[in-house]
């Protein structure tokens, strides 16, 4: 019997020996598609290339895609567990041509795959083909010899296939297998085709158009081929089963919850095993494609998904979480055709473990105030949409969880009630805003919020991806159409643009669109918590709500960011280290060119411990370990090593982002709780430098230091300080500290030098300079820019050459007077050097001075007035 791998392998083979590129599936969260909530068809990601907007290096292609089904708009999580055909996630096998081969080729391809590499019996083929689409019934009844009653001619919309309202489209034919007259049904096309007889195993689309806005059709560059095959379903066909969860690969996991359940595979709990199985493929692909359980948007369709298989298990009489053991079942069936599945594997385990450990409680409340409320009711008589909603704001009951509960029992939820609760819950939310006295302008956020819900983040996953512009704002409030040349704020249904939290700075990047749109985005912040709000500008073209538009981030700049983000988290684990934990974190700043982080640290740091932080943050970015993201609990983070916030209020869940080697009994070196984006190794930090330790606050230390472009240039400009000294002593860079304390010491000689020359010039002239004034011998002299301070002394020495006699001298040094009388001890009893000083002093706009009848000094602002001052001893001594 062929295993399901078998079968994608057969399949893949095929058409790669006819010349197709194998191409990997694209991921379920689809990057290129902003109406689509998960990737459904084999076809998304090649959307672009039919309409001719992409090329890629071949024009024929096959793949095994990963779809899902469940919320947006295919959903087919309710029937999941009670038909043979439904699944949240399932395989698409097909092969496409880009305007290569069309339909002539595409029918013979198909009829040889199934016919002769499968095996299917012909008399069990019958196909479909779209009413108008004469060649295609022609080529059938050619190719595959069917007689004109298998060829069926289908006029409605079933066999038109088109992506969504808007997209590449055209007629499609598919191909039914007829399991045989003893199961009900009819062939497609009968009264009872919805029957399980006749099951369709492949439609081929023969891409033709591309549907515009309403009522527009172009055709594509050239007429295309899409299709796409079940794989579930054709392994039903080749391994004899009628049922897709009797294949192998399905009975595996089914054997699996049997065995964690301790409940037979087949027995009155069998489709809660199916429930299990399917929710376990989808919810674990969708984790290994970055998707986590949230309360919003994408995450909350995965949390629905697993909330309800953790209710099949509660009803099993599982007391322990089950989700998680079943894993390593799935990645034996499935790891290797999709090795994203493998390295997923602990993230998977763990988010599952901590889903159902949480639920569980609430669950176990929630299903018995469920059950007390039903027995109450009458039979068939509707669940309240109030008790509903209870179940749903108070216990985490997703509304299809509750739904599927009350399913054997044949009874359904009042959904009019439990919107109206819902609505009620809402407005009193918006009261108690509107009384909190936040300023009205955050108003418009909170009308928009209510109106389309978060935004979803995908930026940690991809830098670029399509959304749709859900509101405008300009001047504080909504807009409908707003021109080029306007200031506008952007909310999108989903953004790669991270908003400014965390101390990380919202991004930068471009949003454009239809008819040559483009808006500049020069920041993004968060409202509300979740609301991303793009602020920016509209630079070209009409932005309008309701567009889709393709939002790139600045890549150069958010590398930069996210290595300063990393080197923040090293950063913070060595400072810890070198200084002790006391070291908390009071702040932070990431932003493309540096980094600031202010912590509690009662001294400076020292030079030397801040060389020894510098040098353990480089060998761990030398160490190029891996960076690591889980999510978690608070607890379990704790337990992990995980440096918490003190005083920081967390949700239920937080990320946990660990790098570097592990160290003692921590995983990581670093591991710290934290929702920015960070580097995928160390190594891309490159390189780490400290430029600055200053004080912020008592006992908060600031650390600034920049990684690699901007430690790059922080290091050239030191190196162009360094040459440009070095040039200036014409020395090489190696000899500057030499050559400086040389020169310094030059200098203090020079300086010496100086002093003595100006005391010899100041005392050279003697005696003989001296004046004699009624009978008294004067040296006067203004000394210019001899320091004030060397007055005295060199006073002193003229005196004492001098003899008898008065020495009065002036420096005008620093811009202002100051003035020295000496007296000879002779003369002290009838001239006292004090009032000399005095009269000099008047002079220079001064204000007396001091000393004693032999030395007194004086000084004065008016510098200019040095030569007056001399006169005025002069006079005081003629007088
Ligand atoms: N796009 C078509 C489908 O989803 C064929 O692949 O059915």
């Amino acid at each position: 019997m062929a295993s399901s791998n078998d079968i994608r392998a057969t399949f893949l083979d095929y058409f790669a020996r006819n010349g197709h590129t194998p191409v990997a599936s694209s991921p379920l969260v689809p990057r290129n598609d902003p109406t689509l909530m998960f990737t459904n068809a084999g076809m998304v990601q090649f959307k672009n290339v039919f309409t001719g907007q992409e090329k890629r290096p071949y024009v024929r292609a096959t793949t095994a895609q990963k779809c899902v089904r469940a919320g947006g708009k295919h959903n087919d999580l309710d029937n999941v567990g009670y038909t043979a055909r439904h699944h949240t996630f399932f395989e698409m096998l097909g092969n496409f041509s880009f305007g290569d081969y069309f339909k002539e080729a595409a029918i013979p391809y198909a009829w040889e795959l199934v016919t002769k590499d499968y095996g299917l019996p012909k008399d069990r083929l019958l196909v479909t083909v779209f009413s108008e689409d004469e060649d295609a019934a022609v080529l059938w009844k050619k190719v595959a010899g069917l007689p004109d009653d298998r060829i069926i001619r289908i006029a409605t919309s079933d066999n038109y296939w088109r992506m969504g309202d808007t997209g590449p489209c055209g007629p499609c034919s598919e191909i039914f297998y007829d399991h045989g007259d003893h199961i009900p049904g009819g062939p497609p096309g009968s009264p009872d085709e919805d029957g399980d007889r006749f099951i369709e195993i492949w439609n081929l689309v023969f891409m033709q158009f591309e549907e515009g806005p309403p009522g527009t059709r172009t055709p594509l560059p050239k007429p295309s081929i899409d299709t796409g095959m079940g794989l579930e379903r054709v392994a039903a066909i080749l391994q004899g089963k009628h049922d897709n969860y009797d294949i192998d690969l399905f009975r595996a996991l089914i054997l699996a919850s049997a065995e964690a359940t301790g409940q037979d595979p087949d027995g009155p709990f069998k489709t809660s095993h199916r429930v299990i199985a399917d929710h376990l493929r989808s919810t674990s692909f969708l984790m290994a494609d970055g998707v986590l359980p949230s309360n919003e948007g994408r995450g909350y369709v995965l949390r629905r998904i697993m909330r309800r298989a953790m209710r099949h298990a509660t009803l099993m009489g599982a007391k322990d979480p089950v989700m998680h053991r079943l894993v390593p079942a799935l990645i034996r069936q499935m790891g290797a055709a999709y090795p994203e599945l493998v390295r997923a594997e602990t993230l998977i385990s763990e988010t599952l473990l901590l889903e159902e450990t949480r639920f569980k409680s609430l669950l176990e409340r929630g299903l018995h105030l469920l059950a007390e409320e039903t027995v109450r009711l009458g039979n068939n008589e509707p669940l309240p949409g109030a008790v509903a909603f209870r179940l749903y704001d108070t216990y985490g009951f997703p509304l299809d969880l509750t739904q599927d509960a009350l399913r054997e029992q044949g009874r359904s939820v009042d959904l009019v009630g439990f919107e109206t609760a819902m609505q009620e819950q809402r407005t009193r939310a918006r009261a108690a805003w509107a009384g909190s006295g936040d300023a009205a302008t955050e108003r418009v956020w909170f009308e928009i919020k209510e109106k389309t819900g978060a935004s979803e983040f995908l930026g940690y996953a991809t830098e670029s991806a399509e959304g749709e512009i859900l509101a405008l704002v300009v001047n504080g409030a909504q807009a409908d159409s707003v021109p080029a040349g306007t200031d506008v704020a952007v909310i999108l249904n989903q953004t790669p643009f991270y908003g400014e939290s965390g101390g990380q700075v919202g991004d930068t990047g471009t949003i454009s669109g239809p008819d040559g749109l483009v808006i500049t985005v020069t920041d993004t912040q968060k409202k509300l918590g979740d609301l991303f709000v793009h602020l920016g500008r509209v630079e070209a073209g009409v932005a309008k709500p309701g567009i889709p538009v393709v939002a790139v981030v600045d890549h150069a700049r958010r590398g930069a960011i996210r290595a300063h983000h990393s080197a923040t988290h090293l950063l913070h684990e060595a400072l810890r280290r070198k200084l002790g934990t006391h070291v908390q974190q009071k702040g932070s700043l990431n932003a493309p060119d540096r980094l600031r982080f202010d912590v509690s640290q009662p001294r400076p740091i020292t030079a030397d411990e801040l060389h020894w932080v510098e040098a353990e943050v480089n060998a761990r970015i030398r160490e190029n370990s891996e960076v690591t993201t889980r999510l978690m609990t608070p607890d379990a983070a704790v337990e992990l090593g995980a440096m918490a916030l003190f005083g920081e209020k967390y949700g239920d869940e937080v990320r946990v982002v660990a790098m570097g080697e592990p160290d003692g009994n921590k995983p990581a070196w670093s591991i710290e709780l934290c929702g920015g984006t960070h580097v995928r190794r160390t190594g891309d930090i490159g390189y780490f430098r400290i430029v600055g330790e200053t004080a912020v606050a008592a006992g908060v230390r600031r650390i600034e230091a920049v990684t690699g472009a901007s430690a790059e240039a922080s290091i050239a400009e030191i190196q162009a300080r360094l040459n440009d000294a070095a040039g200036a002593l014409r020395a090489a860079p190696a000899e500057v500290p030499d050559r400086i304390a040389a020169l310094l010491d030059d200098r203090k000689k020079l300086q010496n030098q100086v002093a003595e020359l100006q005391k010899k010039l100041a005392t050279g002239g003697g005696t003989a300079a001296a004046e004699d004034i009624d009978g008294i011998m004067l040296s006067a002299r203004n000394l210019g820019e001899v320091p004030a301070k060397d007055l005295k002394g060199l006073a002193e020495a003229i005196g004492k050459q001098q003899g008898s006699g008065v020495v009065t001298l002036v420096s005008t040094a620093d811009g202002k007077a100051s003035i020295v009388v000496a007296v000879s001890p002779d003369l002290t009893g009838r001239i006292s050097a004090v009032d000399l000083v005095r009269a000099a002093s008047a002079a220079v706009g001064g204000k007396g001075g001091g000393g004693r009848p032999d030395l007194a000094q004086a000084g004065g602002p008016d510098s200019t007035k040095a030569d007056e001052a001399l006169a005025a001893v002069r006079a005081a001594l003629a007088g």
